[in-house]
């Protein structure tokens, strides 16, 4: 934002160049026209009284050059009013601003002689909204009709058609600057003060949506100059369409017009001006033929508009002659070849159209509606008559005095076209024409037509009420010279101006005044939030010292007195500069605001959405907790009675607990609803316990031998598939079958194993027998075979001498039997040590399980492998090899004696090559 130092503008007294007059230091005629004219010299055409704008013409092209300059635009854009130097832009600005802020309707309201600039200030207006919305698209079409205009129908019907046609890209302010450009065509003519004076009143109005984009608008034009059409003063001209039109070749040849104006008696003029006329038809009409496309219009639309335009001129050149043939004053039309071509323009009936225009119905009362002599009658001081010539009196109006010539003034005030003439053009085939001329009344309620003199009360009075609604701006336009002349200041001329524009009170009345003022209640509400204290939502003061708490917090205490007033109701602004302070304030502190907001909301929001979803989840938990409650009482309950039914079970259990049977061999009873398993295990675990309790009272050597019991069980009892029939679990071991009373050579015995004992390393009888062993060439031997922790030794069983080295317990790989009820039993070796067969049942006692248990337990003793011990037939082994040769395994099959065999358990029988039988006893 610019920054301003208002004193310097404010304060300065020599230079007298301010740009808002209230700074004047005295306040005359003289010292505004000054101001403005130093302003003027030095290209400042704009000044301000407060936040109205003064303009003064300069009559050169500056302005338009601004309007294609969107920089300058730009600058104005979202300033506030003291921060810029006064423009109409910054009025439009603040107009616009106004809206949006406070969501009223504004109104910009433009005074000013003719030739002053108030057409140029409106475009300039017009152009400062549209450079804000380049891009809005039209929803409403902006026409130039009048509210009150019969065909305004007809004008909505094309409105829409245009705007089906029309893409919706053009803006609405484009739609209005078109309508403006078609309406000064039509509308606008050269004076005598100003080569483009607009001879109707207008009255723009913008639709705009609470973002301030344009949705529609009208434009209201009021009070034509029709009589402009047939008679001007001199050196003025017709309206510029046209001249316009004379200027496009094709349209004159089309029509068989004449492109020299001075051939039509309504354009033709007696000073010759029209030639002298500085403004381009040519061009201008170029911007027509293009706003007519813009805005959409149809070639049959544009067609019907340059055949009324070529009628109006040829009707100007009717030529009307005395009747002299007929007694009473009656005329007829001479030129009957342009009646015929009118008629043809305007597809209506050429002798209706004659008589319509030679005829003349009058009516009195209208005749009599203004009259001179009332206002005589009145005797009014600002009435004037003539005393030279009585036909004309003079007003004295507030612009000055005015003189009326009545001669004409009756004609000119009557407004409505004669009835005739209305019938005839009801009456066209050309459907546009008709439309504009709808029937009259045919109930035969004839109102007496308007004058001109009320039309314009009417107008003004809408215009007025419509205003009445609007905040009002104003931009009040000074002419600089008559001779439209750039850079030409002429101080009696603008002098006049300021006299009757009333600057001067004005200027003492907004400085004496107050501009602005506010009810409490909303100066409090609009500015509460410049000032902390005020913003605080808890604030509990009244709205009157809040607003005095605003005013504190932003100006200092020397302006507070000076610039705000406190009333009854309302609080008074002096300036527009406090006024703007305030604004600043409030728009500086808007976004700090806009934050707070959103995060009070977004704050509120979370806690709403917390809240909810608290309320769920306690829901949930009381769910769940129910859930809970109900699974644990039922938990509890069975536990309760789970407890008791195993109490009794223990009851039932007692006598498997109890010495010395532990209930053995009864069946258990059943758990009651435990599973299977839990039974089964409960009955391994009692197992468990009561074997415990036997075990427990073994000695060392008792459980040695439980452990090889055990051992025997897994071995041939039934883990594997096969079972050593010939097996008998009851039979104790013995170990050392020779170390007996029942042996006749126990003391050669015990001599030899004496003196085996330190020879090597071997330390206790695992086993000692008499056994019978089969040799390579399968010839049975009775041997003496003792099983040391170490070796296996055959000895002689007569002399107990030793027979070769003993084998190696730890190169036992393997033992293999048969599952048949024989007590043979082949160990063996790891090759070249040959494999052994022996027969362990020479006394009619099983000896195998005891000698393969041994033998198992040992070898894992010494290698901590578990050697197999193989149940199957037939059994093979190979006690033929040593370390050169691998020998021949011997296949031994197994079969029950034919005969029952008393004296021994089994015999082995050779076969042919390497094979034999081994019979043994059937059961009894
Ligand atoms: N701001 C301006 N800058 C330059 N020239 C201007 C400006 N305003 C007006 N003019 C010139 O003055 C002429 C008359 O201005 P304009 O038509 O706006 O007057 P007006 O007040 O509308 O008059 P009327 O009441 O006759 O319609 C314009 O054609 C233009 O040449
Ligand atoms: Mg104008």
């Amino acid at each position: 934002m610019n920054s301003i130092n208002f004193e310097e503008r404010g304060g300065g007294t020599t230079t007298e160049n301010h740009d808002d007059l209230c700074y004047l230091e005295k306040i005359n005629e003289q010292s505004i026209l000054d101001n403005m004219q130093h302003r003027f010299n030095s290209g400042q055409i704009y000044t301000r009284i407060g936040e109205q704008i003064i303009s003064i013409n300069p009559f050169n092209n500056k302005h338009v050059t601004e309007q294609k300059d969107q920089r300058l635009k730009q600058t104005y854009r979202n300033k506030y009013m003291y921060e810029m130097s006064p423009h109409i832009y910054q009025l439009a600005e603040d107009t616009y601003k106004k809206m949006l802020q406070t969501g009223t309707n504004q109104c910009i309201i433009i005074t000013g002689e003719s030739g002053s600039g108030k057409t140029e200030a409106s475009k300039i207006v017009m152009d400062y909204i549209s450079h804000y919305h380049p891009q809005s698209s039209s929803s409403t079409s902006s026409t130039p009709s009048s509210s009150t205009t019969p065909n305004r129908q007809r004008y909505n019907r094309n409105n829409n058609h245009n705007h089906n046609n029309q893409n919706s890209t053009t803006s609405i302010m484009k739609r209005i600057l078109d309508s403006n450009i078609l309406l000064e065509a039509f509308g606008n003519a050269k004076t005598q003060r100003n080569e483009n004076s607009s001879r109707f009143g207008k009255y723009i109005t913008i639709q705009f949506d609470a973002a301030g984009v344009p949705l529609g608008g009208k434009i209201t034009q009021f009070l034509l100059e029709k009589s402009r059409i047939h008679s001007r003063a001199a050196g003025e001209r017709n309206f510029h369409i046209f001249y316009q039109l004379l200027t496009n070749q094709s349209l004159v040849e089309r029509f068989k017009l004449n492109s020299d104006p001075a051939t039509y008696n309504y354009l033709g003029n007696d000073s010759g001006s029209v030639s002298k006329s500085t403004v381009n038809d040519r061009d201008g009409f170029q911007s027509v033929l293009n706003s007519l496309e813009s805005l959409g219009w149809s070639t049959e639309e544009t067609d019907f508009l340059w055949r009324i335009l070529c009628a109006v001129l040829l009707i100007g050149n009717l030529e009307f002659e005395v009747d002299t043939n007929k007694n009473v004053d009656s005329v007829f039309i001479a030129s009957q070849d342009t009646l015929l071509r009118i008629a043809q323009l305007l597809e209506c009936d050429a002798s209706m159209l004659e008589k319509a225009l030679i005829s003349r119905s009058l009516t009195t009362e209208a005749a009599a509606a203004v009259h001179p002599a009332r206002l005589e009658a009145g005797k009014h001081p600002n009435y004037e008559s003539s005393e030279m010539e009585q036909q004309k009196f003079t007003l004295k109006h507030y612009a000055g005095p005015v003189t009326y010539d009545l001669e004409h003034f009756i004609a000119k005030n009557r407004d409505p076209l004669n009835q005739d003439i209305l019938a005839t053009l009801q009456l066209s085939n050309d459907p546009y024409l008709s439309a504009l001329f709808p029937s009259l009344n045919c109930s035969g309620n004839r109102k007496i037509p308007t004058m001109a003199g009320h039309q314009f009360k009417q107008s003004i009075n809408e215009l007025i009420a419509s205003l009445q609604q609007c905040q009002p701006h104003y931009i009040r336009c000074i002419k600089s010279n008559d001779e439209k002349q750039p850079s030409n200041f002429n101080q009696s001329l603008v002098r006049n101006q300021i006299r009757y524009l009333n600057i001067v009170e004005t200027v003492r009345v907004r400085k004496a005044g107050y501009c602005q003022k506010y009810h409490y209640t909303k100066f409090f509400s609009r500015y509460k939030i410049c000032c902390p204290t005020t913003w605080n939502p808890k604030y509990d003061k009244s709205v009157k010292e809040g607003c005095n708490e605003i005013i504190k917090s932003i100006l200092p205490s020397h302006e507070r007195q000076s610039e705000c007033f406190f009333g009854v109701k309302k609080i008074f602004i002096k300036s527009a500069r406090v006024l703007y302070l305030f604004e600043k304030q409030r728009q500086d502190n808007l976004p700090k605001a806009a934050i707070a907001i959103q995060r009070v909301w977004r704050g509120y929001l979370a806690r709403c959405w917390f809240k909810k979803e608290l309320e769920k989840l306690k829901l949930q938990k009381e769910e769940i907790q129910r859930q809970l409650l109900q699974k644990r009482s039922a938990v509890k309950i069975s536990e309760v009675y789970y407890r008791y039914k195993m109490r009794s079970l223990i009851a039932k259990l007692a006598p498997w607990t109890q010495a010395p049977y532990y209930n053995k061999g009864r069946q258990m009873p059943t758990l009651w609803r435990v599973k299977r398993q839990f039974d089964d295990y409960l009955v391994l675990i009692q197992r468990a316990w009561w074997a415990h309790v036997k075990v427990a009272k073994l000695t060392a050597e008792q459980r040695s031998l439980i452990r090889q019991k055990v051992l025997a069980l897994d071995l041939f009892g039934g883990g594997g598939t096969l079972r050593k029939k010939e097996w008998d679990p009851k039979r104790r071991f013995l170990a050392d079958y020779l170390n007996n009373d029942s042996n006749p050579k126990k003391a050669q015995y015990v001599q030899a194993i004496q003196s085996l004992f330190p020879s090597g390393d071997d330390k206790e009888i695992l086993f000692a027998d008499n056994v019978i062993k089969v040799n390579k060439r399968g010839k049975c031997q009775l041997r003496t075979l003792i099983i040391t922790d170490q070796h296996i030794y055959k000895y002689d069983p007569k002399k107990y001498t030793r027979k070769k080295v003993g084998l190696k317990i730890h190169l036992i790989v393997a033992l293999s039997s048969s599952s048949k009820r024989d007590t043979f039993l082949a160990i063996h070796f790891k090759p070249p040590v040959r494999d052994l067969f022996i027969d362990l049942g020479c006394d009619a006692v099983e000896k195998v399980s005891e000698v393969a248990t041994i033998l198992v337990q040992q070898v894992f003793k010494l290698t901590k492998n578990t050697i197999p011990l193989l149940l199957r037939e037939p059994v093979t082994f190979n006690n033929s090899r040593d370390s050169r040769n691998s020998g021949t395994d011997w296949v031994i099959s197994f079969s029950p004696y034919a005969k029952k065999e008393t004296q021994r358990q089994c015999t082995f029988t050779k076969g042919k090559t390497n094979a034999a039988i081994v019979y043994y006893q059937e059961s009894e």
